[in-house]
């Protein structure tokens, strides 16, 4: 059984509204496993946020359906093992970290020990033990932050929805909170984290859905969309021997003395430029199948004419 499968949803703020109220999320299909982190990936504005009302029970679809481990929000028990860090949370800033955990224990029904146990092992996952006393308005932002990610890991969820979780934290913060999402994963949990920062999570997450204007542009595992399929580097030692490739073969994107990069119009073609190369003589080192950073896939995705998707 999948963690969370959400089909065809859709939602509208303000449908009596005019011009038919606000598209938040249009038509969005995702299936998120367990034991593995996914990235939420949008600009402002995608609906990320309101995904996630959505699978809290904040607020309603307009139409579809969504299923948190095969219950649907509106049953409690769908929330039972779930953790949410909200986006610029407010947590009441009087409380010490310690006391913000346990008060958040106390809601979930945890005895004194179980709580006491519970605060010492997640103020140290967040490495926030040295500040356990301190009243939360001291905190920085990273530091609030990782309060934020401990309290959400309170329940022992089994499903983390984790909203711009390392907003404010500073990059050595950054690859700490990553160790963090990487054990909870390891222990056979599940991560969705939301994140308008494409380098964030590119870094982390085992597959990404590109979110705009509430419609998923792009699913896949950061390799998936990272690739090129169609182009490839080979390095070798050409020098100035030419070779032509045919029109149906694919075409030559740009060569030099040791480097060559050929655009295909089938995966396959690599092996006819080989044996080309090869009956020259020319040496081979390796060939590689281009990559393109998540930002190029992302930006090829949103400027890509959206036909499908009416
Ligand atoms: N309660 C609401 N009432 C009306 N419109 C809303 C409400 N909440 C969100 N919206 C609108 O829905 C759209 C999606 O918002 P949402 O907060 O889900 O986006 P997001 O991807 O989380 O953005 P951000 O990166 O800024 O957090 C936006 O156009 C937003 O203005
Ligand atoms: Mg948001």
């Amino acid at each position: 059984m999948n963690v969370v499968d959400v089909e065809q949803l859709t939602k509208v703020y303000q449908p009596r509204m005019r011009k038919g109220g606000i598209v938040a999320l249009d038509n969005v299909s995702l299936s998120i496993e367990q034991r593995e982190i996914f990235g939420l990936l949008g600009p402002n504005g995608a609906g990320k946020t309101t995904l996630f009302k959505v699978l809290l029970s904040i607020c309603r679809p307009t139409t579809g359906s969504v299923m948190i481990h095969g219950m649907p929000p509106a049953d409690p028990r769908s929330r039972r093992k779930v953790g949410f860090l909200p986006e610029n949370h407010r947590f009441p800033d009087h409380l010490t970290g310690r006391g913000l955990i346990s008060l958040t224990g106390r809601f979930h029904g945890m005895t004194g020990t179980q709580i006491d146990e519970r605060v010492d092992y997640l103020l140290d996952l967040v490495d926030m033990a040295k500040w356990g006393y301190t009243p939360i308005r001291k905190y920085s932002k990273g530091m609030a932050q990782r309060i934020g990610l401990a309290q959400a890991m309170v329940p022992n969820p089994d499903l983390l929805l984790l909203d711009e979780p390392t907003d404010g934290v500073d990059p050595v913060g950054k690859v700490e909170l990553r160790k963090v999402f990487e054990r909870v994963r390891d222990e056979g949990k599940t991560v969705i984290l939301n994140s308008h920062l494409l380098s964030e999570v590119e870094s982390v997450a085992d597959r990404v859905a590109i979110l705009q204007r509430g419609k998923v542009l792009k699913v896949g595992s950061i390799d998936e969309l990272t690739s090129r399929r169609s182009q490839y580097e080979i390095e070798a030692e050409i020098g100035n021997r030419l070779f032509d490739i045919p029109e149906d073969i694919g075409k030559r994107v740009s060569v030099s003395a040791n480097r060559l990069i050929v655009e295909l119009n089938d995966p396959e073609n690599v092996n006819w430029i080989i044996d080309a190369m090869r009956s020259k003589r020319i040496s081979i080192r390796s060939v590689k199948p281009m990559k393109m950073t998540l930002e190029q896939s992302f930006v090829e995705a949103v400027t890509e004419p959206q036909e499908k998707s009416s």
